[in-house]
């Protein structure tokens, strides 16, 4: 049996940082030579001064070359010591050197949200994809970023106010999409596009009441956590499992990346999306990291590396 899901469609879309010792003796020796008649005894004094003279000059030679060497070593030591310190210094500069590096990033990665709903690309997070470290996630006004990519699902809500309309870049992506579709004889049309917080309200509540929530909440979302309040989504065509296999699903399946879309809810990821399978619910990430995400054969969350789940 085929089912029929959200068949409520909007009828209007919201488009939207010294030795000069002259010592006694040398000097007795100057006076000397200059004044003194020369003679044996004269000499013989002059040999005993210079004796006297030198034993002392010998020690004072002894003790300034032991100074000299004292400090030459003491100097020595002193300069291996500086250089050890140097070296640490270093070490710990380029430690703090990357930190700031790594600051910088942060920086950026907590850039404000641009016009489509995504955070300006930053160094780490240009792709939005999950690495070995944790997801980057940053609440802006009530508006939760993961890696740069704006999150609605069941972990992740919207306030309740937050009513943007469709997002100008997503309708302007779809409208090229269709054409490009067009081209190959596909016909493609928003069947519901933005559904404010109370719109939604509405529409869960309608299914529970048919459903029951367990099953409503495999596919609908409660108010504030559809995509479909990030004004990014849109439910293309038929909104039921009757739209699987038709040659539009295919050509939405093997095309949507190219005009910047991924199908959100691809078939055997209910356990991590959330829901079930949605061929017809695509979702503006812009060409470059659809591109990513289609590449990479994930569903959004396992590419960001994060939950889909209620907390109650
Ligand atoms: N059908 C999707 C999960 C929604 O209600 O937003
Ligand atoms: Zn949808």
């Amino acid at each position: 049996m085929t089912k029929i899901f959200q068949i409520e469609t909007f009828s209007t879309f919201q488009v939207y940082n010294n030795e000069n010792v002259c010592e006694k003796g040398d000097f007795n020796m100057q006076r000397n030579n200059y004044g003194r008649p020369a003679g044996p005894s004269g000499r013989k004094r002059r040999v005993k001064k210079r004796r006297r003279t030198i034993r002392p000059r010998a020690i004072v030679l002894g003790v300034v070359i032991l100074i000299i060497v004292a400090i030459a070593i003491g100097w020595k030591s002193l300069s291996q010591s500086s250089t050890v310190e140097e070296d640490q210094t270093d070490q710990q500069s380029v430690g703090q050197s990357e930190q700031s590096d790594s600051s910088v990033d942060e920086d950026v990665q907590q850039s404000e949200p641009s016009a489509d709903g995504n955070a300006q690309p930053s160094e780490t997070a240009v792709d939005g994809a999950a690495s070995d470290s944790e997801p980057d996630i940053e609440v802006v006004d009530g508006l939760t970023y993961v890696n740069g990519i704006l999150i609605a699902n069941k972990s992740y809500s919207l306030p309740a106010d937050y009513n943007p309309g469709v997002l100008p870049e997503a309708q302007s992506a779809f409208d090229e999409m269709a054409e490009g579709a067009a081209k190959d004889g596909i016909k493609l049309y928003i069947a519901s596009g933005f559904r404010s917080y109370d719109y939604q309200a509405g529409l869960y509540q309608r299914y529970v009441e048919r459903d029951g929530a367990e099953m409503a909440d495999t596919y609908s979302a409660r108010p504030g956590h559809s995509e479909h309040q990030t004004g990014l989504a849109f439910d293309l065509n038929e909104i039921s499992d009757a739209f699987a296999g038709t040659p539009e699903a295919e050509w939405l399946a093997e095309h949507a990346h190219e005009y910047g879309f991924i199908i959100r809810y691809p078939a055997d990821k209910e356990d991590i999306t959330g829901y079930s399978y949605e061929p017809w619910h695509v979702r503006y990430l812009g060409k470059e990291i659809a591109e990513k995400v289609y590449e990479s054969g994930l569903c959004l969350e396992e590419y960001l590396g994060i939950d889909s789940v209620y907390a109650d």
